[in-house]
């Protein structure tokens, strides 16, 4: 069952607004029960004009109320919402996300940039909630009002979501990772479709090293007051295939005590993660579901499950080279990036950490 809305809801500004993952987050927090969007901003190319003007919007209906804001330039000095959902590129990320965090924002942050400091936390909540204790020590130290919050890379999130029951149970050694990435991870408008229609593109820039230090951080353990990072090695593959949504990621993982392929579904099947994101508005049913079906995951089939919320896992088999084979499918903008802020936002509410609106 659903949180109800019991309180007025807390304004939010997204930065980046005109992009695939500032589109994504217009569209999940269209009703949302305690956020609503009150400020879009983007690049000097966007601001002056309506959101609708500004906006190539991709997909679905535009929310009417979202349409008619004026697209403003990402400055904390005309932004006032005390929620900043940050789908910035890169590029403007790094000086704009701290500026936000320093004039006492929350930022919650889809960018590379703070994801390895090791005082922001990095976070999938039913993998890792118990990593946002690190902001206490964040805010001391860089003396903000603020924070910073961070998810990470989108190809990085299914597989750790598929290994975070395992690696509890049996201890992840190592891990051979290939993804086969969407093109919307590319943002918008992203990839030509002369290079990726009828393609496979076996590179996309510094997507490999994202893959092979960010799940070590996330299945890390808090030490006192930082994390301990988990001590598995990783070997990354990324490459782009002609998809519209959904990441599918091929792992083949070897164990510190080796489960067998029935012992290793049945942790899948059990897993329901951190008992404290169980309810909040927008955490599937199940965070992973495990499919019997030879042939499954597949994006076209599996990527709405859970509201692109749920990750999709299937054939876990042994494996003569390590222990077991298995391949894990989620939306990568959804819960690979707007998705999962919001629902990094929501424990922040439900903590009592983000202040609810006149309570
Ligand atoms: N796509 C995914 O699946 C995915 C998944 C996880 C994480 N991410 C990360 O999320 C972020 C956004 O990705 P995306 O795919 O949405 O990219 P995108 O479609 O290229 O959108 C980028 C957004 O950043 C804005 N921007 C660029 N330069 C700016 C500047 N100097 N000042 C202010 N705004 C600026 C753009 O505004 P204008 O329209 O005005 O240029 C646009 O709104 C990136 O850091 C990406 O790595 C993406």
């Amino acid at each position: 069952m659903k949180t109800p809305v019991t309180h007025s809801r807390i304004p939010v500004a997204i930065l980046g607004a005109t992009g695939a993952v500032g589109q994504t987050f217009i569209r999940l927090l269209d009703g949302h029960p305690w956020f609503r969007v009150a400020e879009v901003a983007a690049s000097e190319r966007s601001t002056g004009k309506t959101y609708a003007a500004a906006t190539r919007w991709i997909e679905g209906s535009l929310p009417a109320d979202v349409a008619l804001l004026d697209v403003k330039p990402c400055d904390p000095a005309l932004l006032t919402s005390p929620v900043v959902f940050s789908a910035l590129d890169s590029a403007a990320a790094g000086d704009l996300e701290p500026a936000f965090a320093r004039a006492g924002r929350f930022v919650l942050s889809n960018a590379k940039n703070f994801r390895m400091e090791a005082d922001v936390p990095l976070v999938i909540p039913e993998v890792n909630a118990a990593h946002l204790s690190l902001l206490g020590a964040q805010r001391a130290a860089r003396g903000w009002s603020g924070a910073i919050v961070t998810n990470a890379n989108c190809a990085a999130t299914m597989a750790t979501m598929a290994m975070a029951p395992l690696h509890e149970r049996f201890g992840v050694r190592s891990a051979f990772v290939a993804t086969m990435q969407a093109v919307s991870g590319a943002g918008y408008p992203g990839v030509p479709s002369l290079d990726i229609l009828g393609n496979v593109i076996p590179y996309i820039g510094d997507e490999e090293p994202k893959i092979e230090t960010e799940m070590q951080k996330m299945l890390g353990r808090m030490v006192g007051s930082r994390i301990e990072p988990a001590p598995f090695v990783v070997s990354a593959h990324a490459n782009r295939v002609a998809v519209e949504n959904g990441h599918t990621v091929c792992l083949t993982l070897g164990f510190e005590q080796k489960p067998t392929p029935e012992q290793a579904i049945a942790a899948l099947r059990e897993w329901r993660g951190a008992p404290e994101v169980r309810g909040l508005p927008s955490a599937p049913d199940l965070p992973l579901r495990y499919r019997d079906e030879p042939d499954r995951p597949q994006p076209r089939r599996d990527v709405g499950d859970g509201r692109g919320m749920t990750v999709s896992v299937g054939r876990v088999r042994a494996d003569e080279i390590l222990d077991l084979r298995l391949v894990a499918m989620g939306h990568n903008t959804v819960r690979g990036a707007a998705g999962g802020s919001i629902l990094n936002a929501e424990l922040l509410v439900s903590t009592g950490v983000i202040a609810r609106v006149g309570g």
